[in-house]
């Protein structure tokens, strides 16, 4: 699989992890990022995996940028795509491409709280339970069918420091789940829901 990070890339270093174990039923081939500063691509670079840093830059306008990232996946035959904590909405072309093949996790028990600032959302509402999400990822922001959600209590004395790093904790369990079930074939999609075999 190939996972697709922004920033500081925890939940890449969970799924590497995971990854390693001897049955897993699957391996990272490739990591890509949009910010070639990003700690989780130097963290893959030094573990000896294949990154492609892909410049929004350079390739300015959504539909070049997802040619380039097809283009690459495709080449190392990628199965599927991880999100984990990438900051960019796909576009279409590879949303297309890799339909029913890419997972997302969200910092909050989704349809609550999608896009930014899911932690800090959660604490301005005042919700008393709050978690993460994996889902599919379709053509919306946050909108896939949902594959599998982890609760988390918001305590009275949290902020959305202390929030974030339980949830996080919980992000790190979560998505490898997803990802095995995903690769041991448990995933059925159908409509909007995702049974679990
Ligand atoms: C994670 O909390 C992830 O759920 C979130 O970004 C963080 C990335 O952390 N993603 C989103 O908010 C996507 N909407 P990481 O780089 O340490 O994995």
């Amino acid at each position: 699989m190939a996972v697709l990070l922004s920033g500081r890339g925890s939940n890449f270093n969970a799924l590497y992890h995971d990854s390693l174990a001897s049955d897993s039923g699957y391996r990272v081939v490739l990591v890509v990022s949009d910010n070639k500063a990003a700690p989780g691509l130097l963290r893959a670079r030094e573990i000896g995996l294949d990154t492609v840093f892909l410049d929004p830059e350079l390739l300015s306008g959504c539909p070049a940028f997802s040619r380039q990232l097809v283009k690459e996946l495709q080449f190392r035959n990628v199965d599927l795509i991880c999100l984990a904590g990438f900051m960019r909405i796909l576009g279409r072309q590879v949303v297309d491409t890799y339909a029913g093949r890419i997972l997302n996790i969200h910092p909050a028990l989704l349809p609550a709280f999608p896009g930014l600032n899911a932690q800090r959302q959660a604490l301005e509402y005042g919700v008393k339970c709050s978690g993460c999400t994996v889902h599919f990822v379709d053509r919306g922001m946050d909108t896939g069918p949902i594959v599998l959600q982890q609760c988390v209590e918001v305590l009275d004395h949290d902020n959305e420091d202390s929030l974030s790093r339980r949830i996080l904790e919980a992000e790190h369990r979560l998505f490898p789940r997803a990802v095995r079930l995903f690769f041991a074939g448990n995933l059925c999609l159908e409509g909007r829901r995702v049974r679990i075999k």
